[in-house]
């Protein structure tokens, strides 16, 4: 039977009202999610900074926006390429330079699937030095403004958190004796979730009720994840797996993120995506979340470990 709070629908966007002065930062809007999660909230009048790696593709990207939407509509972009600890502190930077208030941070971008084990510059394992390390750092810079602002902090993870080892892999964090490129993906998406429920957890400690922190993921969506990092193999097949009735197009992928983003009075212990088959497509809303991804001695060691690593002190 369906339980879904929004109805048999699900969430949609349709229940996002005037947006007109809010403001929210997203990183990875030139495909996929966060194009369609942007266009979306331009349409009901926010206000959307952008954080992309290539300021080419922003830039064709705030066009086509202004081709659909309009001339009027409020879009910016700052570099940021979160596989570089210096650029994710200099985007934080101009962020707060240029954004007083901010409703709400989407962390959205990602890598998938990197075929062979490849190291940022900052040394870390790439696919968690990008979904992980790079996220978590920017949200702890930008986190003063979110809290001044009591807005929202909005991660996106994927349903790769029940795949893998399904814990994090302390004593070899950049998989040096066992790379695997799904392994190590669903171990970064893991990550990234762990500490939103650990965030939630320091926030709550720390009589912080104002700010929310919530995990989503947006199924099994159209969208350029594999293309861009991907084998040749795992392109191939999930080339065909797009034309299949299990994936769904990327603008119902950004569902969750607007969802957690705007929804007034969601439940942030929850995890948020489409509540279907295997969770891949169908009505977005609230659904289960392994026990795993709580694992509150897990969570505790990741944070400590990521402040290390990132050299961030998060001032909750
Ligand atoms: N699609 C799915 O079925 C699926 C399933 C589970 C979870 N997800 C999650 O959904 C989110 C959105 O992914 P998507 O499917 O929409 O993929 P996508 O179309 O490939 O979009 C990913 C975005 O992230 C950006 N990005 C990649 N590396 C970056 C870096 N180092 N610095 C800054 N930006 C970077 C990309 O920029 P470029 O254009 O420069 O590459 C792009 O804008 C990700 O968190 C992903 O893990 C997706």
């Amino acid at each position: 039977m369906n339980t879904n709070q929004f109805g048999e629908k699900g969430w949609t966007p349709d229940r996002i009202g005037n947006l007109n002065g809010k403001t929210y930062v997203i990183t990875g809007t030139t495909s996929g999610t966060g194009f369609e999660g942007a266009k979306i909230l331009l349409s009901k009048g926010a206000k959307v900074v952008m954080l992309n790696r290539n300021p080419k593709k922003s830039q064709e990207t705030i066009t086509a926006l202004k081709q659909e939407l309009g001339n009027n509509i409020e879009v910016s972009s700052i570099k940021m390429d979160l596989a570089e600890q210096a650029s994710v502190k200099k985007a934080a930077q101009e962020v707060l330079k240029t954004a007083p208030q901010i409703d709400a941070l989407i962390c959205n971008a990602a890598i998938a699937q990197v075929p062979k084990q490849t190291l940022t510059v900052d040394g870390f394992e790439s696919q968690l030095g990008v979904n992980h390390y790079g996220n978590f750092l920017l949200q702890a810079l930008i986190y003063p403004r979110i809290e001044a602002s009591k807005g929202r902090i909005v991660v996106v993870g994927s349903m790769g958190y029940n795949l893998g080892i399904k814990t994090i892999q302390f004593d070899d964090m950049n998989w040096d004796k066992n790379y695997s490129p799904n392994a190590v993906y669903s171990q970064s998406k893991l990550a990234q979730i762990m500490c939103v429920y650990e965030l939630q957890e320091r926030l709550n400690e720390a009589g912080k009720s104002d700010v929310k922190a919530y995990a989503c993921h947006p199924g099994a969506s159209r969208t350029s994840l594999i293309k861009t990092s991907g084998s040749l193999m795992t392109r191939f097949v999930w080339q065909l797996m797009k034309l299949s009735p299990f994936v769904q197009s990327a603008e119902k992928g950004a569902y969750p993120q607007l969802m957690c983003a705007t929804e007034p009075n969601l439940d942030q212990s929850g995890f948020y995506g489409p509540t279907g088959r295997n969770n891949w497509t169908g009505p977005v809303g609230k659904h289960k979340l392994e026990p795993h991804a709580k694992d509150k001695a897990v969570a505790k060691r990741l944070w400590n470990l990521s402040e290390k690593e990132t050299g961030v002190k998060w001032n909750i």
